[in-house]
């Protein structure tokens, strides 16, 4: 008999809990329907753990996520928290836990999908048909190297520091994954950083080439310039197949990447760990976008981002890529039948809420389960 999955449940703050409402629907749906049985299990992160416990992340909750066999997560964050020291703000739970699960691998794709092309800001010819990837690397860089802090001067200015810092380890494992994910693509890397002006930039280069000789010479692999990479990526963004980035460069070429899109509100994401000797990997699924303070509680936020993340959580953690195809046909087809939450409103569309998206994305799975 197959165990059931262990799915842990952040949803956060914000629009968090009211998206993650509608994927517990479909996960229910998959419970009735389908092969794979889940538990579930709720916990606190971000300002709604600091409401309750003073800390964004509790040990406890640190410890179910070690424990389960993927981590769905919603949002963090709000302008109330923003007084906050650093260390409590609700931004912290979430980086903590990318750093002790081992979150090191950043799956960010783009896609543009047919009936959202008017949605971008850029021309349709630009955008159509695009579906790149994003890699971003998630537990170095300047988001975690030491020296940091701000300190003060003997003149009384004050001075803040942060530090770049990659070793070869950290780069030759985060390559590896963007040639794995290339492999079942177009095999195609670009690799980005700035070797003009940084010395990290100089050996991240290094070591993809050394990865690329020694592991992957089938692959093609590319290089840019991290400024330049931004430009490119608004000015023809399907030249990408597979870009591979560090954790800073990989944050701001994420979002500019998902704008192409149209909405963040359509965009999942990955954070892979390493293989264990048991073949599991620690993993966390969240939606690109934040937790959007200002819509948050009106039901019009769209949870279109969040249940593509639950997707992404059936194909990379659990294979099961016929059901993560379900839920992505679903939402095509949803989309295609012109229902829009307001984010990706367009002319001559219907405006729906976010429990009436739900509603549509099951009656949808129900159609096509039959
Ligand atoms: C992201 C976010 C986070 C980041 C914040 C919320 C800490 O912008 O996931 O892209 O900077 O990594
Ligand atoms: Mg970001």
């Amino acid at each position: 008999m197959k165990t059931n999955k262990k799915m842990l449940i952040l949803a956060g703050d914000g629009i968090g809990p009211e998206v993650m409402t509608q994927v517990r629907r479909v996960v229910d749906w998959f419970d009735r329907r389908r092969a794979v049985k889940f538990d579930m299990q709720d916990g606190l992160v971000g300002g709604a753990s600091y409401d309750k416990h003073g800390t964004p992340l509790t040990d406890n909750t640190l410890a179910d996520a070690m424990a389960a066999d993927a981590v769905l997560f919603g949002s963090v964050g709000g302008p109330q928290y923003d007084v906050l020291p650093f260390e409590k703000r609700p931004e912290r739970g979430l980086l903590r836990l990318r750093k002790e699960l081992g979150l090191f691998a950043n799956l960010r794709p783009a896609m543009v999908f047919d009936a959202l092309v008017d949605a971008s800001s850029l021309k349709p010819e630009v955008v159509k048909g695009l579906n790149i990837m994003i890699l971003r690397e998630l537990t170095g860089g300047i988001y975690f190297g030491e020296p940091r802090g701000i300190e003060k001067l003997p003149d009384g200015q004050r001075r803040g520091i942060n530090t770049q810092v990659y070793t070869t380890n950290e780069i030759r494992r985060i390559a590896r994954v963007a040639f794995e994910l290339a492999k079942k693509r177009q095999n195609r890397v670009c690799s980005v950083e700035k070797s003009n002006v940084m010395e990290s930039g100089i050996l991240w280069k290094e070591e993809v080439i050394h990865v690329h000789k020694t592991e992957f010479p089938k692959a093609e692999l590319s290089h840019m310039y991290a400024d330049n990479c931004a430009m490119q990526l608004v000015r023809n963004p399907k030249q990408f197949d597979v870009i591979v980035t560090d954790n800073l460069f990989g944050d701001i070429l994420s979002d500019c990447a998902a704008m192409l899109t149209g909405s963040l509100g359509m965009l999942p994401s990955a954070s892979l760990g390493d293989v264990d000797q048991q073949g599991q990997r620690r993993a966390l699924y969240e939606p690109v976008h934040g937790s959007a303070p200002d819509i948050a509680g009106k039901n019009i936020a769209n949870p279109i981002a969040q249940l593509l993340s639950f997707a992404m959580l059936l194909r990379y953690s659990f294979d099961l890529d016929e059901d993560a195809r379900l839920v992505e046909a679903a939402v095509e087809k949803v989309l295609a039948s012109g229902m829009r939450t307001a984010d990706i409103m367009q002319p001559g569309a219907a405006k729906v809420s976010t429990v009436v998206m739900g509603d549509a994305i099951l009656r949808e799975l129900d159609k096509q389960a039959a």
